[in-house]
């Protein structure tokens, strides 16, 4: 008898429940993690990136203790005062994974209409329990609320319960309540940490975040500027690829070629429409849906490789793009590390396959920084902390191929270097969103990047070093003024008159010599400041004392 493979498809939800590493899911300590984080970024997605000042509330809660076999519960909650879920999307947001409104070419943290579900399915399969939904938009006059859990089959929705409430107050915003099985103990350092870092880029946000002990951590607002929010663009033709290509096709409602690609794609006029069609032997009239008819694939492989490839197209557009900018950088370099030097930079936007990006880099140097081998690295992208796969990251190749003592840093050093990646396809490595690829373009921005901020800290460090090695000259100089002075009074005036007139006189040679010394040495100016060296003159003879 011959064996008989049988055949079904399986659905997404259902894949990603069985492959729940590839969303970070792996085990109790990243779950819990992957949680908070997949919650606090559509909190984040929602207020910045729409212009509202975020506030966000993150409370983490034990509701069953750990037993021998198995791990403990907690509930994690949620809540923003974002743009709210409209009522009749809230089922499919939360309960239908690749379901999402971030489907377009917009900088966001979200992207694969995966996050939440992902956290949802493993809430559902570790404790049986609904996830419940409370969100509000701005024009609405209810709360709507519901409680759901996930068809992993059918990959849809299974409402437990809904309702709504009239609105007393002009709250909007969205409350996520999910309990699942985690590793509190373990997850705790890392969940902080990502907790701090997402503070450190978001000076303008303000973040509760109470643990299961009852901790408070807090992060005020400390600007009220916002990052420029992003807006959004048409595909640049570089970034398209087949499918991209058919499904453009199918929804168009242009009725030729040359209007297909001055309507859909990003900065394309008629003359540049009319010399790509040319170039590729295709009739500027023709009907832009004979692409996707029968037997015309080879024409449709034709236009989607013309696309990707034709040299002349202008540059994709980066003023879509919302960088953190510099300011807000290095203010949340300072406020987290007490820093005795930052600086950040925001580079020019580049593009790779057709996708905009800009790097950001900043550097904090001293002060509160316990020193270390290697700088610490702080990795972002899209304003989302990375801390995972640090040396599977693009950043970390490039931070830790530098050599360091070419900039005046000794080890082990008191050293935060910090990249942003802004771009409308950040190039994960994986669905879990840890690290970045090595894609060529990005490798040689971040390292332009770093190393024009590490010219600028050396040059700091070595107008410190240059004023130290004055400063201790100044005060071996100024040491012997006193003495100096007492042998030339002594000296330039007869013994008979010793008495007044010898005071008299020594204390003008000091005068003399105090502007004499101050005089002879220049402070190199730090950050625009510039010490007086008569002060420090000053202050030493002050403290020398004279034997009689
Ligand atoms: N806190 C929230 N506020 C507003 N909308 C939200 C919130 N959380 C989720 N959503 C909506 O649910 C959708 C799905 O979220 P998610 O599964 O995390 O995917 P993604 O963030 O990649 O779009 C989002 O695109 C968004 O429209
Ligand atoms: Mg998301």
């Amino acid at each position: 008898m011959k064996a008989q493979e049988k055949y079904r498809e399986m659905s997404i939800a259902e894949f990603f429940a069985k492959n729940k590493e590839l969303a970070g899911f792996s085990n109790p300590t990243r779950a819990i993690y992957q949680t908070v984080r997949e919650l606090v970024e559509n909190s984040l997605d929602a207020t910045d990136s729409h212009n509202v000042l975020p506030e966000v509330k993150i409370s983490i809660k034990e509701v069953e203790a750990a037993t021998d076999d198995k791990p403990a519960k907690y509930e994690v909650a949620v809540e923003d005062n974002g743009i709210g879920v409209p009522p009749n999307e809230i089922a499919n947001a939360f309960g239908k994974v690749l379901y999402s409104s971030k489907y377009v070419i917009r900088q966001t943290r979200g992207m694969y209409g995966l996050g939440v579900k992902a956290a949802i399915l493993y809430s559902q399969m570790t404790t049986g329990q609904p996830v419940f939904i409370v969100s509000s938009t701005d024009s609405s006059d209810n709360i709507y609320y519901k409680k759901l859990l996930i068809d992993i089959k059918k990959n849809e929705p299974v409402i437990i319960e809904e309702g709504q409430l009239l609105k007393r107050s002009n709250w909007h915003g969205t409350k996520v309540y999910l309990t699942l099985e985690g590793d509190w103990i373990r997850a705790k350092q890392k969940i902080i940490e990502y907790i701090k870092r997402t503070a450190l880029i978001a000076p303008y946000a303000e973040i509760v975040f109470e643990t299961p002990e009852n901790e408070i951590y807090y992060f005020p607002r400390v600007t009220k500027k916002m990052p420029k929010p992003p807006s959004e663009a048409k595909p640049h033709p570089h970034g398209i690829d087949i499918e991209q290509l058919k499904a453009m096709v199918s929804f168009t409602k242009t009725k030729t070629m040359l209007e297909f690609m001055v309507e859909e794609f990003q900065s394309i006029g008629e003359i540049t429409a009319r010399k790509f069609l040319e170039s590729i032997g295709i009739d500027p009239n023709m009907n832009p849906k004979m692409l996707i008819e029968k037997g015309n694939s080879k024409l449709l492989q034709v236009v989607a490789t013309g696309l990707r490839t034709y040299k002349n197209f202008r540059p994709p557009r980066s003023d879509y793009l919302s960088p953190i900018g510099e300011e807000l950088i290095e203010v949340g370099l300072k406020r987290l590390f007490n820093a005795e030097w930052v600086k950040a930079i925001t580079r020019q936007a580049r593009a790779y396959e057709g996708h905009p990006f800009i790097v950001e880099a900043g550097i904090a140097y001293g002060g509160n920084i316990i020193p270390t081998e290697e700088p610490v690295l702080l990795r972002y992208a899209n304003k989302i902390p990375l801390l995972y796969e640090e040396r599977e990251d693009v950043s970390y190749k490039v931070v830790s191929s530098i050599n360091w003592k070419l900039y005046n840093i000794e080890e082990p050093m008191p050293l935060v270097v910090l990249v942003h990646v802004a771009s409308t396809k950040v190039p994960y490595k994986g669905v879990g969103k840890e690290s970045l690829s090595e894609v060529q373009e990005l490798e040689s921005e971040i390292k332009n990047a770093v190393q024009e901020i590490a010219r600028s800290l050396r040059l700091y460090i070595s107008k410190k070093n240059s004023e130290r090695t004055l400063r201790e000259k100044i005060v071996t100089i100024s040491k012997y003024i006193p003495e100096i002075a007492r042998s030339l009074s002594i000296l330039s005036i007869p013994p008979d008159k010793w008495g007044t007139d010898g005071k008299n006189n020594n204390e003008k040679i000091i005068e003399k010599l105090v502007k004499i010394v101050s005089k002879s040495i220049e402070l190199p100016k730090i950050d625009g400041k510039e010490e007086d060296p008569e002060k420090i003159v000053r202050s030493v003879i002050a403290n020398v004392k004279l034997e009689q």
